[in-house]
């Protein structure tokens, strides 16, 4: 599993939670609250977060499903998850797991999950990998279920859009503009209800999908 995107990740995580806390000025806390809510995931079910990073996204599910439930956060980076247990340890959050592994083949069983999310990871996932990942996505979650990815909007301002596109050209994307005009096509044949939204920060956007029944 040892690739330069997981190494970079895994040094990357010893400032992660300082830079978003910079960057974001302090909304994240909204940010969290808008992917979860739009899951619709309750108490006693079992939810997943997709690219947990330091498992931000995973910790709101996990108070979301409460003792009674799961949430399960999932990335390939070690160091990140490192970062993301310390965090459910502090707080105590005995439903809440995190396992290493590719989003691009989940290691759950089919209809294991109510909600799955991802957040701000969703553009790193290169051409054939992302594909797999909304598979595996539509795999795990049951009839029904909802996916909600969040990523950052195109920033208006030039010198933020400009590193936006850098961000995208480095971290593999190459079929940037298609995609950017086509993101609600990811979900394939494999989700309804397709709905597209701004963030109440304005800086991200949020794609949701129901699972479609066979
Ligand atoms: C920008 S961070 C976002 C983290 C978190 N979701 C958040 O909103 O703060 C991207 C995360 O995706 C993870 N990641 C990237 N590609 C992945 C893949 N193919 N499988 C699993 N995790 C991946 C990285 O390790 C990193 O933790």
């Amino acid at each position: 599993m040892g690739t330069i995107r997981q190494a970079y990740y895994d040094l990357f995580s010893r400032i992660y939670d300082h830079v978003i806390r910079l960057h974001s000025r302090d909304r994240q806390g909204s940010l969290r609250r808008f992917i979860t809510d739009r899951t619709r995931v309750s108490e006693g079910d079992r939810a997943l977060d997709l690219c947990t990073g330091t498992g931000a996204v995973a910790v709101e599910l996990a108070a979301r499903v409460g003792k009674g439930g799961l949430a399960v956060g999932l990335d390939f980076s070690f160091g990140m998850l490192q970062k993301a247990k310390q965090k459910s340890v502090n707080l105590n959050l005995s439903q809440l797991c995190f396992v290493r592994a590719n989003a691009a083949r989940l290691p759950f069983k089919d209809s294991a999950f109510r909600g799955v999310t991802c957040s701000h990871a969703f553009y790193e996932l290169k051409g054939v990998e992302r594909e797999l990942a909304v598979d595996e996505v539509a795999r795990v979650l049951e009839k029904g279920g909802r996916f909600c990815l969040m990523e950052h909007a195109r920033p208006e301002r030039l010198f933020p859009r400009v590193l936006f596109y850098i961000r995208l050209f480095f971290l593999g994307s190459r079929d940037v503009k298609q995609f950017l005009r086509n993101e609600e096509s990811i979900f394939g044949g494999k989700f309804k209800n397709i709905a597209k939204e701004m963030s109440p920060t304005g800086q991200s956007k949020l794609i949701c999908g129901e699972k479609r029944g066979e």
